[in-house]
């Protein structure tokens, strides 16, 4: 591993990967040792199109050559992003007509949580336990694991927590309630979907005592769900859509979509309510122009629904006890976290990429790019099973 890599860059743990990358295409990764690894992650869900997905890098360099940034987030008309706001209302479901650009996922949900209190004036946050939303100070205290943020409080105060897919807890959603932050399918708790309808229960309750729903489509978002939006697929329609990984196509932001209405309420009393420099720059937003319109006029969505199904088909090993997810958001999880990582690892050291989840240490993460082939698919199944042979075998000894 490169000592300046440790010695200099700020570290998010004591055990990274650090594998040298050297450059990335397609469906593939390359060290600087020249090896070739199969990317069943996506940069965490991030890379939609692959590696250097032409449509998209064709963008960026076409707006390179125009300007790149000019002015802060909302006082000038860019192009790419206008065009970009005015796709995404085409696309989603009334109201949601209006779009706040932002640079990350964490700040679509900060900038979400300052909308719902100013809508509804109200002091008090649902979110779910084990919920994941990012990490700055505003996320963190929405965020359901206690371990993760206990060494940075104090944090946001009034924010209470629900079980996914626990109807009983809905009672905790009153009339003091400003918003009820969910992710469409819970993604560092394992990539949990919701069940018996239980989105349009929320939805209902939240209709009912005056809250905001807010989906966080941070990860689930952009395809990977068969849908543009994972919700989508379960007949609900919440009030503010926070996005942001999938929809740059690689590139860095965050953006959140509510009713014009709403929206609007964050111009004036105060005015500059929410405020940006790069919110909104128009070479990121020209690479999420090209990668929505890159979705929505291929059938990659759909063909995530296939690809689920093959990958279903193969992974059929002893040890993998469940696959969680929908589309191309898959976990296969094992009995024991020591068996993940042994997988993860090993299939790495064999040119796999597999990654962890958050909070659910027995998942190993199948994110991969939505245009992965189902020849890579069934190469890098092939190397999964193979690892968990051996890794089984080791188990029997
Ligand atoms: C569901 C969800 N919400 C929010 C975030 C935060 O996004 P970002 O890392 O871009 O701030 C993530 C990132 O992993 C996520 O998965």
């Amino acid at each position: 591993m490169n000592s300046d890599f440790l010695k200099y860059q700020a570290q998010t743990s004591p055990y990274p990967l650090g594998m040298e990358v050297s450059h990335a295409i397609g469906s593939y990764i390359y060290d600087t040792n020249n090896k070739k690894y199969l990317d069943f992650v996506a940069g965490v869900s991030a890379c939609t199109l692959g590696h250097q997905p032409p449509r998209v890098n064709q963008a960026i360099k076409d707006q390179l050559d125009k300007y790149s940034h000019v002015m802060v987030y909302g006082e000038y008309s860019q192009s790419p992003a206008v065009e970009y706001c005015k796709l995404m209302a085409s696309l989603l479901p009334a109201p949601l007509d209006k779009t706040y650009l932002v640079n990350s996922g964490t700040e679509a949900i900060e900038g979400s949580l300052k909308l719902a209190r100013r809508v509804t004036g109200r002091s008090q946050w649902i979110s779910c336990y084990n919920a994941y939303h990012g990490n700055t100070m505003g996320s963190m205290s929405v965020m359901g694991f206690e371990e993760r943020k206990q060494a940075f409080r104090p944090l946001i105060p009034d924010v209470d927590f629900i079980t996914f897919n626990n109807e009983a807890d809905l009672e905790k959603i009153t009339t003091k309630t400003a918003g009820v932050l969910l992710e469409t399918i819970q993604g560092g708790a394992g990539f949990i979907e919701p069940h018996n309808d239980f989105l349009k229960k929320v939805r209902s309750r939240c209709t009912e005592v005056g809250a905001l729903l807010i989906l966080d489509e941070i990860q689930p978002g952009f395809g990977r769900t068969g849908k543009l939006f994972g919700f989508q697929n379960y007949d609900i329609v919440p009030d503010i859509v926070a996005m942001g990984k999938g929809m740059g196509g690689g590139m860095p932001v965050g953006a959140f979509t509510a009713s014009s209405t709403m929206m609007d309420l964050l111009t004036e009393n105060p005015k500059l309510g929410h405020i940006t420099t790069f919110g909104g720059h128009p070479v990121i937003a020209a690479a999420c122009l090209a990668t929505l319109k890159e979705l929505t006029e291929t059938n990659l969505m759909e063909e995530a629904l296939e690809k689920e199904k093959l990958f279903r088909s193969l992974l059929v090993h002893p040890l993998i006890k469940e696959i969680r997810g929908k589309g191309l958001m898959l976990a296969a999880m094992t009995a024991d976290v020591s068996i993940t990582n042994e997988v993860i690892l090993k299939c790495q050291d064999k040119g796999l990429i597999l990654f962890w989840l958050l909070f659910e240490g027995c998942a190993i993460r199948i994110t991969p790019p939505l245009t992965i082939s189902k020849e890579e698919i069934r190469e890098g199944c092939a190397i999964m099973l193979e690892v968990m042979d051996e890794v089984l075998a080791s188990l029997k000894k």
